[in-house]
């Protein structure tokens, strides 16, 4: 008999693998018609993709023999040193309000992207014997899951939900608090299968979560909730590892704002986690801190450059960057991604970065977000769907989450919706933390706006809103309690 959580994978990989990996052919601007429209898949707008500026730093950077030598071969553990403090320039600038400190260099580790990052991560930094718990901030990105199940982590994924203010605290501390209960009644630290390495440290509990336009809630952590977190990574030996991979990406909500983006919208609204470990209360350096911090960011270009180019970042204290530059697979095999790295330098040194995401990447993607904001004000939000934190100002990333209206199921809406109007979209459940059966999401759907062209963004919610309607007056079964009996046949059939 298979278990509800192994039926549960099988769905989420089948449909994650059909509607992100298969070849659908990229969208084309002016067709409603034609393929499915894809608004599950969380990649970029092809039309968007700096393809000639790549060309352009790949082609100086091959051409100077200094630059080429280092790139082809072994790249320095911590990534090419130009890299890192090109990486480190461009983010004091973009992060510059949140305090005068510049980002330096060693604090930066050029990694193969968020992903790759997060694996070696939990190998540097976690033990499955001694680290208690990975808490992840729910709904949560789905393919990080198998990342955490990889470094032992399958039976010990916690759900946190979210709240308006981005992460349910007190759920958080009651879990820490039960966690280390538990610890002090079955005696001492629990042993470790690694040994005790110099260069690293293994943490007790890691927290995972996208703070900033979040893949897939859309939520953005408050500043006060922010802090908070900090506070309590720093009582319970916790590793806060925030993807912040969305931060570059934010505009106005504000949809009179068609004209050049305000200059605000070129710094930061808000400072990561890492900016307040940095800065609070003496930030790693205080007394009896062990200098490794409490917070990570993990960057990445593939939201703002192209996934392909395979380069990131991980930003923590000189301590923590070492670390990870000294994984074994970096020790081994040398800096990932060390040849685009060289190509990465170069674009962001000239500005052409800077200048593509000001000019190009978030006016599009904002006008993406208003024309599926204001077809779901006309399709959806009248038969009674929702939005999370109406309120905000800035708005970013690549997502929206909306609620049902009641009693819908998301896994039945997303099912009728590819079958009979050919539009693909994200239902909630494909984002539960495997393992949590309280913190369920069948009545949210996530709608990606990066990848379809606007006039498909526009006739798909279209199409959404007339199978959702459908739905509500009741043509069919489709209700979430009948659908409760059928869950597991469904989840493996919805999605082939
Ligand atoms: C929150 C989050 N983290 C990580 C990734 C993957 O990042 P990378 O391509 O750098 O591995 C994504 C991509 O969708 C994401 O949304």
């Amino acid at each position: 008999m298979f278990s509800l959580d192994s039926l549960r994978n099988a769905f989420t990989s089948n449909i994650v693998r059909s509607a992100t990996k298969a070849n659908i052919p990229p969208p084309k601007a002016d067709d409603a018609s034609g393929p499915p429209i894809n608004l599950m898949r969380g990649w970029p707008n092809p039309a968007l993709l700096p393809a000639e500026l790549i060309r352009a730093a790949a082609n100086e950077a091959l051409s100077d023999t200094a630059v080429v030598t280092d790139g082809l071969l072994y790249g320095p553990d911590p990534g090419y040193e130009p890299c890192r403090e090109a990486i480190a320039k461009w983010l004091t600038d973009f992060y510059r309000t949140q305090g005068a400190t510049p980002i330096t260099a060693s604090r930066i580790c050029v990694t193969g992207g968020a992903s790759q990052n997060l694996g070696c991560m939990l190998g540097v930094f976690t033990d499955p014997a001694y680290t208690r718990n990975i808490w992840i901030v729910a709904p949560a990105y789905m393919l990080a899951f198998r990342i955490f199940e990889d470094a032992g982590f399958a039976d010990n994924m916690k759900a946190v939900p979210e709240d308006d203010e981005g992460v349910n605290l007190a759920v958080l501390r009651r879990g820490l608090e039960e966690s280390e209960n538990e610890g002090r009644r079955n005696g001492a630290d629990r042993p470790m299968y690694k040994p005790d390495r110099k260069r690293a440290k293994v943490y007790k509990h890691v927290l995972y979560c996208v703070p900033t336009f979040s893949n897939p809630s859309s939520r953005t952590m408050s500043l006060e909730h922010r802090t908070e977190l900090v506070k309590i990574a720093r009582e319970y030996d916790m590793l806060l590892v925030a993807d912040d991979v969305y931060d570059f990406l934010q505009w106005p909500t504000d949809m009179s704002t068609d004209g050049p983006l305000d200059a605000e919208m070129q710094v930061a609204h808000l400072p990561r986690l890492v900016d307040i470990d940095r800065d609070l209360e003496g930030g790693a350096e205080r007394k009896d801190a062990d200098g490794f911090g409490n917070a990570c960011a993990n960057g990445s270009f593939s939201k703002i450059v192209g996934p392909g180019v395979r380069v990131g970042w991980v930003e923590g204290t000189e301590k923590f960057a070492y670390a990870v530059s000294q994984a074994g697979t970096t020790a081994s095999g040398g800096a990932p991604s060390q040849l685009t790295s060289t190509y990465l330098t170069t674009l962001l040194a000239s500005g052409n970065l800077t200048t593509h995401i000001n000019t190009t990447l978030r006016p599009g993607y904002a006008a993406r977000y208003r024309v599926l904001y204001s077809a779901m004000t006309q399709h959806l939000l009248p038969l009674g769907f929702k939005l999370p934190q109406t309120d905000r100002k800035i708005f970013g990333g690549y997502f929206v989450w909306l609620s049902l209206p009641a009693k819908l199921s998301a896994e039945v809406l997303a099912r009728r919706c590819r079958d009979e109007v050919g539009v693909i979209v994200a239902p909630g459940g494909i984002f539960e933390v495997p393992g949590n059966e309280k913190v369920m999401f069948d009545g949210f759907v996530r709608l990606c706006f990066a990848w379809e062209e606007e006039v498909r963004l526009e006739e798909g919610v279209k199409r959404i809103g007339e199978v959702a309607k459908k739905m509500l007056e009741g043509v069919e079964e489709s209700v979430r309690e009948s659908h409760a009996d059928d869950v597991e046949g469904s989840q493996l059939n919805a999605f082939k």
